[in-house]
């Protein structure tokens, strides 16, 4: 790995806390049709999770992409929020973004649903966006300053910074699974991806295998030794451990608990002539999501006349993502061929058995698929959480609604009032769908009541908080002083 200089301190600088993730918290509005269009900070999300945790605005900036070739290049001022812009060339959003995260670290954290590719000019531009990233950060942070690293675009930054600015405390969180060590072992940029990661002071996951494999991994390449809870590596201290993420609960809860809402959903059901069950999936178009898997089960449940047309309806939205990517591109023909054979095979006249929507759907229109589904179906391969399982069951006000969660999205290890299934079971699948459908509202009660408990208790502010408030604490138990001096990365 090339080692940056340390970078020169300005004394001026009075960002005492930085996040950094891939993606800005920005997207493009056109408030009115024909009229301009303005960037506004999305609503929900990591940046609402952040809200309780920023006591001083002014003291806080946000580093990432803006996500669009016409976004910001300069940082600007939006809601009293420093944003900072990093611009990236055409050929660095194909190595960097569409390449080594995406058609690398992607499928290969996600046990290899689909081949991993490994090219040694993805990783050159992957290289250089990270080191992009920390040079930013290097220059906005101030002295001693906190900063929060997000996600497997940006492995590299904390080791980046940790050379350049050793008095800064700096912590990292994956969004999605850490894969097990023989997984991650295949990478030809192993060691400088782990060194990476072990330059932040706490290394956080989403479920305990995934801290228990990060850990096992750095021992296994001589990279750092496991002490207890922590690694050690040349005398430094690397805390890692689980921050299972929530949502903003408040936002979904009241969100859906409107008048209008309630109305809208109602009139969803109406328009799919009120069957006696609607079953519902939102994806963002991913592999990982198991959308054929639901499918495939609602096909075969279909042609066995277990579920009747017209009576059981499947509404699947999959929000378009990475669709320059070959694996996307496949997914989406697949599952299209798929919706296509079910309505082609069990539709009559108005009455299509699947409803597909392949469009992102503003807030309101999630509210009401929420609030008009029976049954919610999450059936990844794999998922890091999966916040549409929670965002379901923090709509369910009732306490009705039956969710059927796949064992291997983290959000299972919280919601154990779902339908747990094997998406890789098909049969287990149909047999979740057809006890969904048929579960009384006095069993399906307690459940849902269960999970909503636990997902109001776990929100999203809290699991920032938790993971800052850690962090700090780490920062400030530095034997040398407030913070660590160490350059080593
Ligand atoms: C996952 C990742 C995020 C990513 C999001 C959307 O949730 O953990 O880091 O931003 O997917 O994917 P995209 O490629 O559109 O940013």
């Amino acid at each position: 790995m090339d080692t940056p200089r340390p970078t020169e301190r300005r004394s001026d600088l009075t960002v005492d806390l930085v996040v950094v993730a891939n993606r800005l918290p920005i997207r493009r509005v056109q408030p009115e049709e024909d009229g301009p269009h303005e960037w506004i900070v999305s609503p929900g999300g990591l940046v609402s999770a952040m809200a309780p945790v920023l006591a001083d605005r002014n003291r806080f900036a946000w580093v990432g992409w803006p996500g669009d070739a016409d976004g910001p290049t300069e940082p600007f001022t939006h809601d009293g929020m420093r944003l900072i812009p990093v611009s990236l060339s055409a050929e660095e959003y194909e190595c960097h973004y569409e390449g080594m995260s995406n058609g690398t670290l992607w499928p290969l954290y996600h046990d290899k649903i689909e081949p991993a590719e490994f090219h040694r000019h993805w990783y050159d531009g992957y290289r250089r966006v990270n080191r992009r990233f920390a040079d930013l950060v290097a220059e906005t942070a101030a002295e001693n300053a906190t900063v929060w690293v997000h996600d497997y675009q940006l492995q590299l930054v904390p080791g980046y910074l940790r050379a350049q600015r050793p008095d800064l405390t700096i912590g990292f969180f994956l969004h999605i699974p850490f894969p097990p060590s023989e997984l991650f072992r295949q990478i030809p940029w192993r060691n400088e991806l782990t060194t990476g990661l072990l330059g932040a002071d706490l290394v956080g996951f989403q479920t305990p295998e995934g801290a228990s494999n990060f850990a096992r991994l750095a021992e296994s390449l001589d990279l750092a030794t496991i002490d207890g809870e922590t690694l050690n590596r040349n005398g430094r201290t690397i805390h890692v451990r689980s921050f299972p993420i929530g949502i903003d609960v408040d936002r979904y809860s009241t969100g859906a608990d409107r008048p209008e809402i309630t109305e809208r959903a109602a009139a969803v059901r109406e328009r799919l002539g009120n069957p006696k069950a609607v079953l519902l999936g939102v994806d963002r178009l991913d592999y990982t999501k198991g959308i054929d898997v639901r499918l495939r089960a609602f096909k075969e449940l279909l042609a066995e006349e277990k579920f009747l047309p017209g009576e059981v309806i499947l509404i699947q939205v999959a929000e378009p993502s990475r669709d320059n990517v070959d694996a996307y591109v496949a997914l989406k023909e697949r599952v299209q061929g798929l919706v296509g054979e079910i309505n082609g095979d069990f539709a009559r006249v108005g009455v299509p058995p699947v409803h597909y929507i392949h469009q992102s759907r503003d807030f309101d229109e999630l509210m009401s698929l929420y609030r008009s589904a029976d049954v919610m179906m999450v059936t990844p391969f794999r998922d890091g959480m999966n916040l549409v399982a929670k965002e379901y069951v923090a709509t369910r006000h009732d306490d009705t609604g039956v969710l059927v969660l796949s064992e291997f999205a983290g959000a299972a290890h919280e919601l154990d009032g779902a339908l747990i299934v094997n998406p890789y079971d098909i049969d287990g699948v149909k047999a979740a769908l057809v006890r969904a459908v048929q579960m009384t509202d006095e069993e399906a009660r307690p459940r849902m009541a269960a999970m909503r408990e636990k997902v109001e208790r776990n929100h999203a502010s809290r699991w920032a908080e938790s993971f800052l408030s850690d962090l700090r604490d780490i920062g400030g138990q530095s034997p040398v002083g407030p913070r660590k001096r160490s350059a080593t990365v």
